[in-house]
């Protein structure tokens, strides 16, 4: 099954300038380039000499549609290559990889390629990739140029280490690209984003109850469209608490994410009346089980007698809970899946919750519900039900973020 989520268009219309060094991680600028592209943006590739001894500018201008910038001047025809013009033109500059030479140019403005005039001439932000060696990067020569571009509001993406984690000892290879992308996508969102400065509350994925030390009762819920939400929210510059029953999804990583797994309903409404307090909206995508076994047993359940009888107690109802103690300045959101009367049951629902919207999918449809990676709701308020047609999820995501939050 796959795990990934279309991501939708988080950089759409954003014109980056992407510095390529001379570093061995310069190959994976085509990746980069493709996932920039595929959020939206437009992607001006700038080389310094030693970057094309590593990757081939006729690549480069494949992916991009553009001419590489390397040189002062058009080889052909002699004309003038206008850093100035690039600096107004980016909405921001990302240097990927950025070698331990070019940050010391950076810092010390040694415009000898056109890459630093670039840079010295940009009225947009700039972030860099570094890219070294182990020894290189935690050298104090380059440590103190990181430390002064840092000061000077350069956003640096931290390489990646290598087998120790979180210290300055093995770090050095670039971070990957989907990474890279993920800072772009959370930079621009906590500067631009018309969520900024709002926490939001979202539940998904299924839950577990547990029967006995190896057997659980759950459902098939994938936890891919709460974290479709999650993703637009952060999109937008909210702060996400997302509170997550087992699944395996990869998460974006963001510092706007902050990510409380839980296994069952009992821990998952335990968080959520907590988090929701501190928070302007909640959305209530979790499939939670209705009922969870009376007792769990210690010990793994034999295969004995003619008949197993479950005795199941009802879980505590987390989105009626949260619509008991909602203040008039929060919002609430719940999900409906229907197997039948979808919309009556779904507008029972949204009265009995104390619900602000309900999202209804009918399993039905084909192409909705569990596991896919596609769509089809309806989005319900007290004033209108607006059928959406089948979508992926992360579109599903935006237009539900979009009549809910915006
Ligand atoms: N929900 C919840 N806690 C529960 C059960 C449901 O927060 N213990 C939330 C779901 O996350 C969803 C909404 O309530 O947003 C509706 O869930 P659903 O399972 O469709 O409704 P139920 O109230 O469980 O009703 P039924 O299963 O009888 O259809």
């Amino acid at each position: 099954m796959k795990n990934c989520l279309q991501l939708g268009s988080m950089l759409k219309g954003k014109k980056i300038v992407l510095g390529i060094t001379g570093s061995i991680a310069a190959y994976k600028a085509c990746i980069l380039i493709r996932l920039l592209i595929k959020q939206g943006a437009e992607v001006q590739v700038v080389i310094t000499p030693a970057g094309k001894e590593f990757i081939t500018p006729i690549t480069l201008s494949a992916l991009t549609h553009k001419p590489v910038i390397s040189d002062f001047f058009n080889q052909r025809d002699g004309s003038w290559h206008s850093h100035v013009d690039l600096g107004l033109w980016a909405d921001a500059m990302l240097i990927a990889p950025c070698t331990a030479s070019t940050i010391g140019k950076m810092t010390h403005g040694i415009a000898d390629n056109m890459l630093i005039t670039t840079y010295l001439s940009m009225k947009a932000p700039v972030l860099i990739a570094p890219a070294m060696d182990l020894d290189m990067y935690a050298h104090v020569s380059t440590q103190e140029n990181i430390h002064l571009l840092c000061e000077r509001g350069v956003t640096i993406i931290e390489p990646g280490s290598g087998f120790l984690a979180s210290t300055l000892e093995g770090k050095g290879r670039m971070q990957e690209p989907e990474i890279i992308v993920d800072e772009l996508v959370d930079f621009f969102a906590k500067r631009d984003g018309k969520l900024k400065g709002q926490r939001i509350l979202i539940t998904a994925g299924p839950t577990y109850e547990k029967l006995d030390p190896v057997r659980f009762i759950g459902n098939y819920s994938s936890g891919k469209m709460g974290v479709a939400l999650a993703k637009e929210c952060i999109a937008e510059g909210a702060e996400v608490e997302l509170i997550l029953g087992p699944c395996s999804l990869s998460l974006p990583k963001s510092s706007l994410l902050h990510v409380t797994n839980v296994e069952n309903a009992a821990q998952m409404h335990h968080v959520a009346t907590s988090l929701y307090p501190n928070c302007k909206a909640g959305i209530m995508c979790a499939a939670v089980a209705d009922f969870t076994p009376s007792e769990c047993a210690d010990e793994k359940i034999k295969r004995e007698g003619e008949q197993l009888v479950l005795r199941l107690n009802p879980t505590k109802d987390i989105a009626a809970d949260l619509g008991k103690i909602k203040t008039p300045e929060q919002k609430l959101c719940g999900f409906a899946l229907e197997t039948h009367n979808a919309l009556e049951h779904a507008n029972e629902k949204l009265q009995r919750k104390n619900l602000d919207m309900i999202v209804m999918n009918s399993l039905q449809d084909e192409g909705a519900g569990f596991q896919c990676d596609t769509n089809k709701v309806s989005i319900i308020t007290t004033d209108e039900t607006v059928s959406l047609p089948l979508q992926s999820k992360q579109d599903v995501a935006r237009e539900i973020i979009n009549k809910f939050l915006l």
